[in-house]
């Protein structure tokens, strides 16, 4: 099994002697001022948790958007800033953008062009010509703070996300045979009849393909890459070894299913700690005698929030029994709120839960607790302790990391977790109770089933679960694609 420990190690056996650069929109630490002063913050997630410890075992150099003139005010005259604050081991390099830039960049091409397009939600894209011209001239940013970092040393260079799907290719056009460059696509691929409504089509193609490495979460993902590759451009695809070469570059495709760190989440959810904050939030929540379905995401349209809202109305309507007898309680993180779909989402949740709770409600009893405060990690651990119930009901998800977090949690082997059929997750967790979202009778129908499933079988199911949790953790996920990286080789000269 892969450890932090032994990822650790491997890259410092194996990786001291080059520069490695990870690069991505978000950047790990942000700057934020409190009381006066300014404090350094970790940011959540897989990516900061695995790559952390890589980064400072090579001390390496990890090239992000700053946000804020706090960010700005922590930095020296080149963006740079020496972190974890705790024990300084690796550079972050910020790249400010102005605002007109995260508007049509980040909003624009970004989130309100690629995002719809990549998810197959309903939500049609746009594709604005400034929002592109930001988008190039972005990704032409990241990739000069790339060169002017990397210099004359062989360096390895893994982008993140959809947000930079160009950079490989400004760092192609530069001529530098000492970088070795990869992108993690970590949202879904379309299939290619969707990917024709992207009038840039061609030239993110291009971007992607000027990369040595292109992961995708699962298998499925590279096949609809591949098949818009063969529909756009002349290449040659090698379906045997998974490669496409195109204008003298060939680019290696793989699937790397992204994850967690379960050990640790194990650990911490485990503790005497976390424990009694379950009980704590057992008596704030007034669960006392009830069961709790539990819902965390961030607030977007592919999440399908108003369809888990819908499956728990119709759940009432079929099983009127289980009136007063459980609380869905779901935790919302604001997101992206400038892009008016978002905006629209946020009016239409709050709509549904009022009219949910007014025709279900009885006493002071309400079938959804819905917020959107700030809870801190230790209590959504607790949250995943205490739940009876897990939904996770995307409409599409490129791999949904509240799934695995869920199941690493449960160490107690009870809960259930219901998975949409359209994550990434459902191809691993094969034990959770899989779903249609859009299917409001069977959506329904499960969660009656999960509280109605014996203990052996929740126990067994869960078992399960975790074995795949517990293998394919974090740290694998990084050890695989960064082993993928050094079996290149880094072309002479000339
Ligand atoms: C998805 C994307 C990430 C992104 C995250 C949060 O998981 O794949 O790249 O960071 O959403 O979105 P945000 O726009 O807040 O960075």
């Amino acid at each position: 099994m892969w450890t932090k420990k032994q990822l650790r190690e491997t890259v410092e056996a194996k990786m001291s002697d080059y520069l490695l650069l990870a690069v991505s929109n978000r950047q790990p630490y942000s700057h934020t001022g409190k009381g006066g002063k300014i404090v350094c913050q970790r940011q959540a997630g897989g990516l900061v948790t695995a790559l952390n410890p890589v980064m400072q075992a090579v001390n390496g150099i990890w090239v992000a958007a700053g946000t804020s003139t706090h960010d700005l005010r922590a930095t020296d005259p080149n963006g740079k800033v020496r972190v974890p604050p705790e024990n300084p081991s690796y550079t972050l390099k910020r790249i400010f953008l102005t605002k007109e830039e995260t508007d049509r960049y980040y909003y624009g091409y970004c989130n309100e062009g690629l995002w719809p397009l990549s998810h197959l939600a309903y939500t049609r894209p746009l594709f604005l010509a400034s929002d592109w011209e930001a988008y190039e001239k972005v990704n032409r940013a990241f990739a000069e703070a790339i060169l002017e970092e990397v210099g004359d040393k062989q360096a390895f260079v893994w982008v993140h996300d959809f947000h930079l799907a160009l950079v490989g290719k400004y760092l192609k056009e530069a001529g530098r045979p000492n970088i070795i460059s990869s992108l993690f696509w970590h949202i879904p691929w379309p299939n290619a009849e969707i990917f024709r409504i992207c009038p840039q089509r061609k030239e993110i193609l291009e971007g992607l393909l000027s990369y040595n490495l292109l992961g995708f979460q699962v298998r499925y993902h590279c096949d609809n890459f591949l098949a818009a590759v063969d529909r756009e451009l002349e290449s040659r695809i090698d379906r045997e070894k998974t490669t496409v070469t195109y204008q003298n570059q060939e680019t290696l495709i793989r699937a790397f299913p992204i994850s967690i760190d379960s050990q640790a989440i194990s650990e911490e959810a485990d503790s005497a700690a976390a424990k009694a904050r379950s009980e704590e939030l057992r008596n704030e929540l007034s669960l006392e005698g009830k069961k709790l379905i539990l819902g965390i995401d961030r607030i977007d349209y592919t999440k399908g929030i108003p369809e888990r809202f819908r499956a728990v109305d119709r759940f009432l309507e079929k099983y009127p029994e289980f009136k007063e007898k459980f609380v869905l309680f779901q935790l919302g993180q604001v997101s992206r709120i400038h892009v008016q779909r978002y905006k629209d989402l946020n009016d239409e949740l709050n709509a549904l839960v009022e009219e949910i709770n007014w025709k279900h409600s009885q006493g002071s009893w309400s079938p959804i607790v819905f917020t959107r405060s700030y809870m801190p990690y230790q209590d959504i651990l607790a949250l995943y302790r205490l739940a009876d119930i897990c939904i996770v009901s995307s409409l599409h998800d490129g791999m949904n990391l509240v799934a695995k977090e869920f199941v690493a949690a449960r160490t107690d082997l009870n809960g259930v977790l219901i998975l949409s059929h359209f994550t990434g997750a459902a191809r691993e967790l094969e034990d959770a109770l899989l779903i249609n979202p859009y299917d409001y009778e069977s959506f329904a129908d499960t969660i009656a089933q999960a509280f109605a499933m014996p203990p052996e079988e929740r126990q067994r199911r869960m078992v399960k679960m975790r074995q795949m949790v517990g293998q394919n953790n974090i740290y694998r996920w990084a050890g695989k694609v960064l082993s993928q990286l050094l079996k290149f080789e880094f072309q002479e000269t000339p």
